[in-house]
């Protein structure tokens, strides 16, 4: 059974259709790459997947349970699911370890001491073991995400889904927080991952889609989508991501 299961799924907003029919399938232990230009709807696909946002068509299974199906527990669906976004959206008010063991409190309804032994794993787990006790807003954006992947991992996730989780981070600070992922997946966690970072997809992804006006125009298994692009809009694409101040020249 596959993880995450997407068949034929369209979503317009108004008169802009978003999504023209989207088919994609993550396995278990799987990190599939889900790369395309702005706009797109690659993080529409991401947030059908958590049902943050309803498919006009189509259906979405994850797990075996099918989201739009009236008997599913959508709750206990997306309490399977850990989401990582590029705003790491952590509890300012909250030290780091609280930040990582709310949920387990509050939705698990575990003890504190369980909550903080998952949690204080996690950390160490991210690097961040020795800031627990530090407020958000005293790390710097790398450390705030490694935060939120640890907060993510602390409620125990089957899958994870991240939407460009380095994109709002400094360059020199992206690489921790993609060595975080790298080992995430190296330990057979199941993961979606929607990323600018295509040396990332190419060496970690079993598998890219790239997404073009609400399709995937190509995917397959990461080499072959990066190396050997088939359709010319993969191919344009992935020369001004790759050669950014090549394409710049050519246009003046
Ligand atoms: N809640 C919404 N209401 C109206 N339009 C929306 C909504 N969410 C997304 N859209 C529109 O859907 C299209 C796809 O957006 P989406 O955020 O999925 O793209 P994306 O591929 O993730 O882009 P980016 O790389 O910039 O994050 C855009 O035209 C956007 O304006
Ligand atoms: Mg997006």
């Amino acid at each position: 059974m596959s993880a995450i299961s997407i068949h034929g799924v369209t979503k317009s907003f108004g008169d802009n259709h978003v999504l023209r029919g989207i088919d994609l399938e993550v396995e278990p232990g799987q990190v599939v790459c889900l790369i395309g230009p702005s706009g797109s709807g690659k993080s529409t696909v991401l947030r059908c997947v958590n049902l943050l946002e309803t498919p006009d068509e189509g259906t979405i299974t994850v797990d075996g349970a099918e989201l739009t199906d009236p008997d599913v527990d959508i709750d206990e669906v997306r309490r399977r699911i850990g989401l990582v976004f590029q705003q790491f959206n952590l509890f300012p008010h909250l030290t780091v370890l609280e930040n990582c063991t709310i949920a387990q409190l509050k939705v698990l309804g575990r003890s504190a001491e369980e909550a903080e032994a998952k949690a204080r794993i996690n950390l160490r787990k991210v690097g961040l073991a020795e800031k627990e006790d530090s407020y958000p807003h005293q790390l710097s954006g790398g450390q705030q995400q490694r935060v939120a992947i640890a907060r993510a991992l602390s409620v125990d996730p089957q899958l994870m889904l991240f939407d460009e989780p380095t994109s709002a981070l400094d360059p020199e600070l992206v690489g921790d927080v993609l060595a975080v992922m790298r080992e995430l997946a190296d330990a057979g966690m199941t993961m979606l991952v929607v990323t600018h970072e295509m040396a990332f997809a190419r060496e970690v992804a079993d598998h890219v889609a790239f997404m073009d006006g609400g399709v995937i125009v190509e995917q397959g298994p990461a080499a072959q989508v990066i190396d050997t692009p088939q359709h010319p809009r993969t191919r344009e694409f992935l020369r001004r991501v790759l050669h950014p101040t090549e394409v710049t020249l050519a246009e003046d």
